[in-house]
């Protein structure tokens, strides 16, 4: 049978490189390093969003902290000091995300090597859209975790096809919803992270990223690029300025993603962002 196919058009699913990508998440180390960090969060406004909303969540966890898909573990240093912290990752992590890791543990599969019952709260930061079955992934999060423990997430919503191919989805308040309440979880609660303002900053800030550091071909483009990106350089900024001033709305219905909070089956969960203002 002879499909119909539209002209001048990629079948995405050949796709297999990206135009540009930003550097990988880099343990925690040093000066240098946090110096370095905090000009990605400047300039990275996904990033600016979640380290914000995790700044406030994570030193309300106790107990036995769970990272699943942790990659570099970003958010490690924003745990208190008395909490017991386990990262796990899948044992393609450094091949289809570049993730090799100390003190993490590699597993197969897709049962988590912990056991049940022993987790008080089970964080995954955007790996959920790089899951093939969120199903199996959240009823495993509701095996591991303790009564009154609670689950924290957070997920794209405007971003691009990212890791290609292995960026699945992307879910909504109502389809993270109904994923967790089959999975068996509490009413969650979930906080959109910026506006369509934040949005459109974002997104025409990686126009210009990709002008500086994308690798264009041929040479003449590339170069070409750079130029214009340099000259763009004093809007990037005043973007970043812009959009990082309005992550501080109460969120769109456009939004650069979510971060949810869900109480274990039958527990009333506080509200920490809000008890936290
Ligand atoms: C975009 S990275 C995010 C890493 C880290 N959590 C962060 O916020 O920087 C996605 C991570 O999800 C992991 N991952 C992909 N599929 C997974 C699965 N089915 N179960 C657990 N982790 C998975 C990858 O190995 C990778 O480390």
């Amino acid at each position: 049978m002879n499909l119909p196919s539209l002209p001048h058009r990629d079948n995405m699913i050949d796709r297999r490189s990206e135009a540009w990508k930003p550097p990988i998440f880099r343990p925690d180390g040093g000066t240098v390093a946090a110096i370095l960090a905090s000009l990605r969060r400047f300039l990275d406004l996904q990033a600016a969003s979640i380290w914000g909303d995790l700044k406030s969540l994570l030193p309300h966890c106790n107990g036995t902290v769970l990272d699943v898909g942790c990659g570099a573990q970003p958010y490690r240093s924003l745990l208190r000091s008395s909490v017991r912290y386990i990262g796990i990752d899948r044992s393609t992590a450094a091949e289809e995300f570049g993730y090799q890791v100390p003190d993490t543990r590699y597993y197969e599969g897709t049962v988590w090597p912990i056991d049940d019952a022993s987790i008080d709260t089970v964080m995954a930061t955007e790996t959920l859209e790089h899951v093939v079955r969120p199903e199996v992934f959240l009823a495993e999060a509701r095996r591991v975790l303790r009564p009154g423990g609670w689950l924290l997430l957070t997920v794209p919503f405007a971003a691009r096809w990212h890791y290609i191919p292995y960026d699945y989805w992307r879910f909504t308040p109502s389809g993270l919803a109904s994923l967790l309440c089959d999975a068996g979880f509490g009413r969650p609660t979930v906080y959109a992270r910026g506006n369509e303002v934040t949005v459109a900053c974002y997104k025409v800030m990686a126009l210009i990223l990709m002008l500086l550091l994308g690798d264009l071909r041929p040479a003449p483009w590339k170069w070409g690029a750079r130029v214009c990106g340099v000259l763009l350089a004093p809007l990037l900024i005043g973007l970043a300025v812009i959009g990082g001033w309005s992550l501080r709305s109460r969120g769109g219905s456009d939004c650069l993603g979510y971060t949810l909070i869900a109480p274990f089956p039958g527990q009333v969960l506080r509200d920490p962002l809000k008890d936290c203002g």
